[in-house]
C-alpha cells in the first residue's frame, strides 16, 4: 500500500525526539483519528535552525512527520510557513487515498510549532492552523 519512500521514512524516521528548551512548540492532533504530533524546533537569525518530532500515530503519520522535518529544516519561518501538507505528500511521492488525512499533521504542527516561536518572541501574527486542504 505504501511506497518505498514512505516506507524508509517510517523505518528510519529523521529527526526523531525532543529539543531542550526549544524555541517553539507546536502539538496537533488529528480529528479524525485522535492521532498526535509535537514539534519543536530553535530558530536562529529567523531561519529553523534543528526541529525534532514525536509522533503517537500510524505509519503514515509518523513519515509525513519525519519528511516535513526534513523539509523545513534550514528554511526561513516564511518559507517553512508555505509549506503545506500537500508538499509533504507529495515529496513522500504520495499516499494512498484513505491516508491522506495522515498527512494533515504535519505541516499542520510545524505552523504550531512556528506560531508558538512568534508568540513567544512577542509578534503578532495571524497563522492558520488546522486547516484541512483534503475536504474532510
Ligand atoms: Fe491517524 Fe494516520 S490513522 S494519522
Amino acid at each position: 500500500m505504501y511506497n518505498d519512500k514512505v516506507m524508509d521514512h517510517f523505518f528510519n524516521p529523521r529527526n526523531v525526539g525532543e529539543i531542550e528548551n526549544p524555541d517553539g512548540v507546536g502539538q496537533v492532533g488529528n480529528p479524525i483519528c485522535g492521532d498526535m504530533m509535537r514539534i519543536t524546533l530553535k530558530v536562529k537569525d529567523n531561519r529553523i535552525e534543528d526541529i525534532k518530532f514525536r509522533t503517537f500515530g500510524c505509519g503514515a503519520a509518523i513519515a509525513t512527520s519525519s519528511m516535513v522535518t526534513e523539509l523545513v529544516k534550514g528554511l526561513t519561518l516564511e518559507e517553512a510557513l508555505e509549506v503545506s501538507n500537500k508538499h509533504v505528500a507529495e515529496a513522500l511521492g504520495g499516499l494512498p487515498p484513505q491516508k491522506l488525512h495522515c498527512s494533515n499533521l504535519a505541516a499542520d504542527a510545524v505552523r504550531a510549532a512556528i506560531k508558538d516561536y512568534y508568540e513567544r518572541q512577542g509578534i503578532d501574527v495571524d497563522i492558520e492552523v488546522g486547516h484541512d486542504e483534503h475536504g474532510h
